[in-house]
């Protein structure tokens, strides 16, 4: 039995903070503690009153570092690590130049092997505790980080891409193969450990309708799994789709028609929406998922988080990478911020740090499970350290308040704010106690 008792400055989430002074939605601990115990929190609060249950565990004294909640990336492609900072296109060139000829690679099984590896340890270095992956095309790049993961006891959400047109050969299934080898996947991996599948058609460009059909049925059969799919990112890629489905009302209509839409539906992107696609987003449960790093590189547009929130529509937050530029769900909250300056739009801090720990596993349906520091739920686990680099430290010199801190951390931050991550209780940053 393994028992580590955590002290440090406590901040986890009860609810999406409605205002900046809304303290009610989190709890906030000076000299807090979490007790860890078989990868599970057993109790968290008050340094004094968690010790007196912690037996014999070992103490580890992270003050005066914050403890949260582990990051939770919802949008992220495994097969792209090298890809990452590849110059100078927009979506669909980017995607034909440097990303199908860097996942054709992922045939190679101990290429995925060793890509996984390095994909694993660059999450959690940078706090990301959950992810939710596209993997290649080919059933053994989903095998290999499945496997990664499950030697980590790391909770990953991955899928095999589906793709059976508009690419090279060599990243291309077909309808039944795609059918066959997802089914297969999810029968050896959903529920196996931490290790959840998502059923993952790449867009409607890369997916003949046959393809489609048997993704719904696919769907159909396991209600139990995520979908996840890219939605209207670029304007040449929203005007070769409707090419490719004329019938469909617009975008979202293509995944709508397939019966893809659901409360366990996860949608890259979703920045260019017409009215009848938001009305039927919020009609369906589905989530959009803003990728501001991501959307800023490819030169894709601004989300409009406060149109869709209007209609109660929950979005998450993720990096894209290797769209996106960086694993930091810290860098992605700083980007995304300016995202809605840009519109007149406002990202709070408090609500920033609640989207990409409980947000995002409210997204998921996985609230029971990750993204609180709440007893009962999987310990994973950031420390974060405010004053981890030199201008951090002096800006940090005038902060106030904890808004102040989380903000700092916001904006300036990234894998060198996170002194230590936790994964189911086990810590992971090899230089760092
Ligand atoms: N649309 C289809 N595939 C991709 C991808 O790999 N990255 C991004 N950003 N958009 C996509
Ligand atoms: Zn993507």
């Amino acid at each position: 039995m393994t028992n580590t008792l955590l002290r440090g400055r406590v901040l986890t989430f009860h609810r999406e903070p409605a205002r900046p002074d809304d303290s009610d939605a989190y709890s906030y601990i000076e000299d807090g503690a979490v007790l860890m115990r078989d990868g599970l929190i057993a109790a968290s609060g008050n340094y004094q009153d968690v010790a007196v249950d912690a037996g014999d565990a070992e103490i580890v004294d992270h003050r005066p570092y914050l403890l949260m909640a582990g990051f939770i990336d919802p949008h992220i492609h495994f097969p792209q690590v090298q890809i990452v900072a590849s110059w100078g296109s927009q979506l669909l060139d980017w995607l034909n130049g440097y990303t199908f000829p860097a996942e054709a690679e992922y045939a190679n099984a101990q290429h995925a092997r060793s890509m996984a590896g390095r994909f694993c340890n660059l999450l959690a270095d940078h706090g990301t505790t959950t992810a939710v992956a596209f993997c290649s095309v080919h059933a053994a790049s989903t095998e290999a980080l499945f496997s990664e993961a499950e030697d980590r006891n790391m909770r990953m959400i991955a899928g095999k891409t589906m793709m059976d047109r508009n690419a090279p050969d060599a990243v291309l299934d077909t309808a039944q193969s795609g059918y066959d080898d997802s089914k297969a996947l999810i029968e050896r991996w959903h529920g196996t450990g931490r290790a959840l599948c998502a059923i993952t058609p790449r867009f409607a460009i890369t997916s003949t309708p046959e393809q489609l059909e048997m993704t719904g049925a696919l769907a159909g059969e396991h209600p139990e799994c995520y979908i996840q799919t890219h939605l209207s990112e670029n304007h040449d890629e929203i005007a070769f789709t409707a090419k490719l489905y004329p019938d469909a009302r617009d975008y979202l209509d293509v995944y709508e028609g397939y019966g893809l839409l659901g409360p366990r539906t996860l949608l890259g992107h979703a920045i260019h929406l017409k009215d009848r696609e938001i009305g039927a987003l919020a009609d369906s449960g589905a989530h959009p998922v803003f990728c501001p790093t991501s959307n800023l590189f490819l030169g894709s547009g601004l989300f409009d988080d406060a149109g869709l929130r209007a209609k109660s529509i929950q979005s998450g937050i993720a990096t894209d990478i290797g769209a996106g530029t960086s694993y930091s769900m810290l860098q992605t909250l700083n980007e995304g911020y300016k995202i809605l300056q840009l519109q007149d739009q406002k990202l709070h801090t408090l609500r920033a740090f609640h989207w990409i720990t409980r947000g995002n596993a409210d997204v998921l349906g996985l609230v029971d499970k990750i993204g609180t520091l709440d007893a009962g739920t999987e310990a994973d686990i950031v420390v974060v350290n405010a004053r981890a680099t030199p201008a951090m430290d002096v800006r940090m010199d005038r902060a106030e308040s904890l808004s102040d801190e989380l903000f700092v951390v916001q904006m300036m931050g990234d894998d060198r704010a996170i002194a230590q991550t936790y994964i189911a209780g086990v810590a992971q940053k090899r230089d760092m106690s």
